[in-house]
C-alpha cells in the first residue's frame, strides 16, 4: 500500500487489509505501506487516521512510516498507489517493465472505475478521515474477494 506521507491512506489500508485477512483465516498474505516522502519515516500514523481506524475496530498504532524502497517491487507481488501521482512516481522510480505490471491503482484493481482515486485527508477533517476509511474498507473487501478468487488460501 503506498501513498504520499504512509501516515493517512497507507497505513489505514495496510491495517483494514490486514484485519480481513485475519477474519478470513488467511495468513499467507504480507501487508504492508509505505510513502514516497521520507518526511514522515519513523512516526506513527496521522492521529486522526488512528482514531477512525480504531473506531471501526482496526489498531494501526503499532505502525512506523518509512519511504519506499527498490527491494518492494521485487518482495512485494502487487503495489497499491493511493492516487494517481503516487502510480506514475512509482512507474518512474523503477523502469523495469516486469514490476510495472505489480503496480496498479489501488481503487481499479478493487474494480472502481479507471482512474479511481483516495483523496488525500491529510489537509482535511476527521470526517474526510473517516470517508477515506469507509473507501478503503470497501475496496480492501473487493480486492481480497479478487485474490480469492484466483485461488489465495
Ligand atoms: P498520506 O497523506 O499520503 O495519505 O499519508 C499525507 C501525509 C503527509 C503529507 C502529505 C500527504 N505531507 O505533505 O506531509
Amino acid at each position: 500500500m503506498v501513498c504520499l506521507g504512509n501516515i493517512c491512506r497507507s497505513p489505514i489500508a495496510e491495517g483494514v487489509l490486514q484485519a480481513q485477512l485475519l477474519k478470513s483465516r488467511i495468513h499467507s498474505v504480507t501487508v504492508d505501506s509505505a510513502g514516497l516522502l521520507s518526511y514522515h519515516v519513523g512516526e506513527q500514523p496521522d492521529k486522526r487516521a488512528m482514531e477512525t481506524a480504531v473506531r471501526f475496530g482496526v489498531d494501526i498504532s503499532h505502525q512506523q512510516a518509512r519511504q519506499i524502497r527498490t527491494n518492494d517491487f521485487s518482495e512485494f507481488d502487487l503495489l497499491f498507489a493511493m492516487d494517481q501521482s503516487v502510480l506514475n512516481q512509482l512507474l518512474s522510480i523503477n523502469k523495469t517493465a516486469k514490476f510495472h505490471q505489480r503496480i496498479h491503482l489501488f481503487l481499479e484493481y478493487a474494480g472502481y472505475p479507471e482512474g479511481s482515486i483516495v483523496p488525500d485527508p491529510y489537509y482535511g477533517t476527521l470526517k474526510d478521515f473517516e470517508e477515506c476509511y469507509k473507501l478503503i474498507e470497501h475496496a480492501s473487501a473487493k480486492i481480497l474477494k479478487r485474490m480469492i478468487e484466483n485461488g489465495l488460501k
